[in-house]
This record gives structure tokens, sequence and C-alpha cells, in this order.
């Protein structure tokens, strides 16, 4: 059985969660490849709502296998504190998780210098979690990865190596060099935490798939945080887009048959950097306040603005993607008129795609369309949506050349229209 990818489409935070969530249903096996405790998702577990950064949303399935695979950044710290909260519902087997032994290691000297430049003149609004400096030492080829965990001499090693590089950062950046016994010892007691589900997670994957079961890729962040194709430098470290789901799982792109890309049926952006829609004032706070846009991860406000079309246009192209995922459509309900921006205006020019640096000095050409005062949250077919949202959803489909095959219309599970499910 092929896999499927679900990607984000925008900047981070569309609602991959809900979507994983669902389809999970449906999977025997959920791999989130990429990034790190940079991602958030909530999680109601038992009537409450938890938050997880790099345990798979799909988790919650009581028996699906669960995989993070070699492309992710894991601080070993906040993984056992998910694996406790986990485990203190009945939710962590674990025959059913596996931790690729090839995935790097955030290390505190990586969580220090992220904080320190934070501070400076060149911070770009991370999340602080220490995801750039470990991709920087993953590809500088001094990064620690997880499998070091079990040996203890050669860690200690690496440790070592690692930090006499990294000195003069840290020295320049005005911090401490972090004590080599101490993390030593800290990363020791970890590494016997998480051995039992430390392995080989290419070949999990694989043989799920030889398996003929369903497998979910989730990724983290969005097409426009991508290092390669999104608004660099205000990206984050790793690829997002679902070619890397191939990467940081370990597989071949031949085993995927299907990518989902989710985006909200309007904008938001949490950090700095160029988002040519984004809207100030009311209509931002109003949107803000529906669709309770705070960063998972951080709490920050984020920035909301009307749904960017050429960013979407991006994420078809640059995902290959089969189907979008709308979700929060109910969040625009009551609106007398809706923007859509349509394409933007740089010197003159009309451009249908983000173009290479100058994003920030884009003008937004918008269409309006008229909005709709009925709500959502019962809709569970394209007809029960009301004409003015089916035209909106009409104009993304036919502007950016992909079919929208699920619609979220509330928050609950329940409340999702799905068009067409990935696996047949
Ligand atoms: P980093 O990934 O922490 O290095 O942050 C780099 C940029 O990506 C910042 O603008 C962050 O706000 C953004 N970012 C990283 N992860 C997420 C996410 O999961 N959702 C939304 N934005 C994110």
């Amino acid at each position: 059985m092929p896999a499927v990818v679900v990607v984000g489409a925008q900047w981070g935070d569309e609602g991959k969660g809900k979507v994983v969530d669902l389809f999970s249903g449906f999977s025997d096996q959920v791999v989130r490849y990429s990034g790190g405790a940079n991602a958030g998702h909530t999680m109601v577990v038992q009537g409450e709502k938890l938050i997880f950064h790099l345990i798979p949303c799909g988790a919650l399935h009581p028996n699906i296998d669960c995989v993070l695979g070699q492309g992710m950044v894991v601080n070993p710290e906040v993984l056992i504190e998910e694996i406790d909260l986990l485990n203190q519902r009945g939710l962590f087997q674990p025959s059913r998780f596996l931790l690729s032994d090839r995935a790097h290691l955030v290390m505190p000297q990586h969580l220090l210098i992220d904080e320190l430049r934070e501070r400076g003149k060149g911070a770009i609004g991370t999340t602080k979690r220490g995801i750039g400096p470990t991709y920087e030492d993953k590809v500088a080829r001094r990064g620690l990865r997880v499998g070091d965990l079990l040996s203890p001499a050669r860690f200690r090693s690496k440790l070592e190596d690692n930090l006499e590089v990294l000195k003069p950062t840290i020295v320049a950046l005005g911090g401490e060099i972090p004590d080599i016994a101490a993390v030593f010892e800290s990363y020791m007691k970890f590494g016997e935490r998480l051995k039992p589900i430390i392995g080989d997670a290419s070949r999990r994957v694989y043989s799920a798939l030889m398996n003929g079961s369903k497998v979910l890729m989730e990724g983290a962040q969005g097409t426009m945080l991508d290092i390669d194709g999104g608004t660099y430098p205000f990206v984050t470290s790793s690829s997002t887009v679902a070619g890397s789901a191939c990467i940081g799982a370990g597989i071949g792109p031949t085993h995927i048959s299907e990518v989902y890309g989710v985006s909200k049926a309007y904008t938001t952006r949490v950090g700095h950097g160029p988002f040519p829609s984004e809207l100030k004032g009311e209509l931002a706070e109003e949107l803000r306040e529906r669709g309770g846009e705070y960063g998972a991860t951080t709490g920050r406000p984020r920035r909301c603005g009307w749904l960017d079309i050429p960013a979407l246009r991006l994420a078809v192209r640059a995902n290959g993607l089969t189907g979008i995922a709308l979700t929060k459509v109910d969040v625009l309900t009551g609106q007398d008129r809706i923007q859509l921006c349509v394409e933007y205006e740089l010197d003159g020019k009309k451009l249908e795609f983000p173009p290479f640096e100058d994003l920030d000095r884009v003008r937004a050409v918008y269409q309006t369309l008229p909005g709709w005062k009925e709500p959502l949250g019962d809709c569970r077919s394209i007809d029960d949506l009301p004409q003015n949202a089916k035209k909106y959803i009409n104009v993304i489909e036919k502007a950016v050349q992909c079919p929208v095959t699920l619609l979220g219309v509330g928050p609950d599970r329940e409340q999702t229209i799905v068009v067409r499910f990935p696996f047949k």
C-alpha cells in the first residue's frame, strides 16, 4: 500500500494535526519526517487538552505504529516528557513507537545558541528550540545522533569535539559553555529511557509498506518555511515539503501515492518575515480571536491575513499536491466580504508566484467575494455549505489548479467535510 503525505501549504499552523488525526483512524503507521520541537499540536486526550511537539499527531490512536524519522531533530528531554504524558494515560506501549537512530539530537549548546542569536539584531523570530543550530551541525557533519546515546564513549568524544567547535560561537554571543560532564550525564540518562524505542526507522517504514500497511507521513511547519523554496531567510532550517518525506522517513519517492496540502481558509504567520496579505487592526484581531490564533509552542499571537493564492500555488507546485485540505472555513463566517489575494504586483508587474527576494515589496492584488452569515459547524457535505462558501472554494480551486478534497468547519473531529479520502 503506498504512503500518503500530509504537508503544510502555508507558513505552518495550518491545522495539519486535525487532518492527520482524522486520517490516522484509517492508517496503520504514522511517520513524522522533519523538524523538531518547533512544531506544536494540541491534542485532546480523554477530554484533556495536551500539547505535543515531537510525538506524531496520530499517536492517540491506540493501535497505530508511530515513527519519528531520521529527518527530525530531537530534544530527548522533550520527547521523554511527552512519552510520560502518554504513559500516564495508558497510551504508551514501547513496541508501537520507533525513534530513528539517525535523527539528530538537539543539545543544550544548540538551545543556547538559538536563544542568544534571537537576542541580537539578526533575530528572525525562531521558536528558540535549537532547531537551526542542530541542523547546522548536521550539515557540517559534526552533529550528535540519537544512536550515539547508546554508546557512551562515542557520545562523549563527539560531545567534546562538538563543544570545541561551537565554543567560539558561544563566547562571541556572550554565552557560557555548557558543562561537559553535566551534559554527558543527563544525556546518558535520556539514552537509558529512550533505548527501548531507538532503532532503524527507515527499515520499519519500508517493512510496513511492503506488508501492505497504510502509511501516513506527517509534515511539520509549512511550504513557505521550507529552507530551499520558502521565504528565505525567514524560514526554518529543514525541508518541509513533501519531497523531504522520503528523505526524512528513509524511503524512496515511488512509495508516495498522494500528497494532501493543508491550508487555512485564510493565512497566518508567526515570527518575522514578509506576509503580503497581512491584515492589521480590527479585522486581524477578529480572525485571531475567532480562529484561536496563538502559537501552540511559544504562545505568540499569530499574524493574520487573507488567503494568499500565489503562496498556495507555490505549495501545489512544490509538493505535487493531489488535494487541498482547507481548514477553519468556519472562521470566515460573518464577514460581509472576503478578500482573496489572487496575485502580487511588483514594480508594475503582475506575479502569480512569490518572487525570489522581494516578497516584502509586493502589493497584494485582491479579488473581493461575497461572504456568508450561516454557521458551518453542522455542515457535513459540500451541498450543506452556503452558496457563497461554495463559490469561495471554487474560486480557490480554479486559481491554484488543485481540488479541495477536505474542509474543516469547526474544531471537532466530526466537523470535517471529506470530499475524498486519501486511502482508498
Ligand atoms: P525555527 O524553526 O524555530 O528555527 O524558527 C524559524 C521560523 O519558522 C520562525 O519564523 C518560526 O516562527 C517558524 N516556525 C517554526 N516552526 C513553526 C511551526 O510549527 N509553526 C509555525 N511557524 C513555525
